[in-house]
């Protein structure tokens, strides 16, 4: 059952996380990661990109993955994911740009590539260290609940309630895309290990959810229960619930 570890405040929760991930990569010749979106990993690649200039890791031999990306918005658009990850991470790092690998948002067969995103992370030997969030509903990538515990990546419909949690980063709600590809539970399941952050009051149901009840499709992040080597890295608010 996965590890928790929980942490005075947000920032030394990222501060772990940040170790974690920089310990992966220091760990063999080239690595695979997983990344992750949202407010949650900002204070995480911050710590990272300090931990680069500083000389402490070196991604020139790291290929990565991001778990999903808005469907309709090119990689250029202020809020598409790929723009996030190349503002937060991949911009301050020297990590190659061809094999930093995040879903098209705006390709024209949006289930034929993400069949080929799904062959392209087991084409690269598999996920080492995978970093992930949750949505206040349990969701992780964008798997929102009733995601089956075997669901690979694929072209999904976003919750109300994740269409509005996200409006916060758009000029009004109905420009929030409506659909997204996002990496399956089952993708995420097969990472070697997993990591997922959690801080604030507004995850401790989820995270509670997440680790007390047995693994359901109602909270898809449950189903990490099930995985050999996982660790929930949480700030005190987020595992008031516990
Ligand atoms: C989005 C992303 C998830 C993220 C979640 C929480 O739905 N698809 O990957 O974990 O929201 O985001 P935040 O960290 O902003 O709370």
């Amino acid at each position: 059952s996965p590890q928790v570890i929980v942490c005075a405040d947000e920032a030394s929760a990222s501060r772990k996380v940040a170790d974690m991930i920089v310990a992966a990569v220091n760990a063999k010749p080239s690595v695979v990661l997983g990344l992750a979106t949202g407010g949650t990993p900002v204070k995480t690649y911050a710590n990272i990109v300090e931990d680069f200039r500083a000389g402490k890791v070196d991604f020139r031999n790291v290929t990565s993955f991001n778990l999903d990306e808005y469907i309709g918005l090119s990689g250029t658009h202020p809020q598409s994911f790929r723009h996030f990850m190349e503002l937060q991470l991949f911009n301050h790092i020297n990590i190659d740009p061809s094999k930093t690998f995040v879903p098209e948002g705006c390709g024209d067969d949006p289930a034929a590539h993400a069949a080929e995103f799904e062959k392209r992370i087991a084409d690269a030997g598999g996920i080492d260290l995978q970093l992930l969030g949750i949505g206040h509903n349990g969701h992780i990538a964008f798997n929102e609940p009733g995601s089956s515990a075997d669901s690979r990546t694929r072209v999904v419909g976003l919750t109300q309630s994740t269409i509005e949690k996200n409006a916060r980063f758009f000029d009004s709600e109905d420009e929030v895309p409506k659909t997204a590809i996002t990496m399956g539970i089952g993708t995420i399941l097969e990472a070697k290990q997993i990591v997922l952050l959690a801080t604030g009051t507004g995850k401790a149901e989820a995270i509670r959810l997440s680790l007390q009840a047995s693994p359901s499709d109602d909270v898809p992040a449950s189903w990490l229960a099930k995985h050999p080597q996982v660790t929930f890295v949480l700030d005190e608010a987020a595992a008031s619930e516990l």
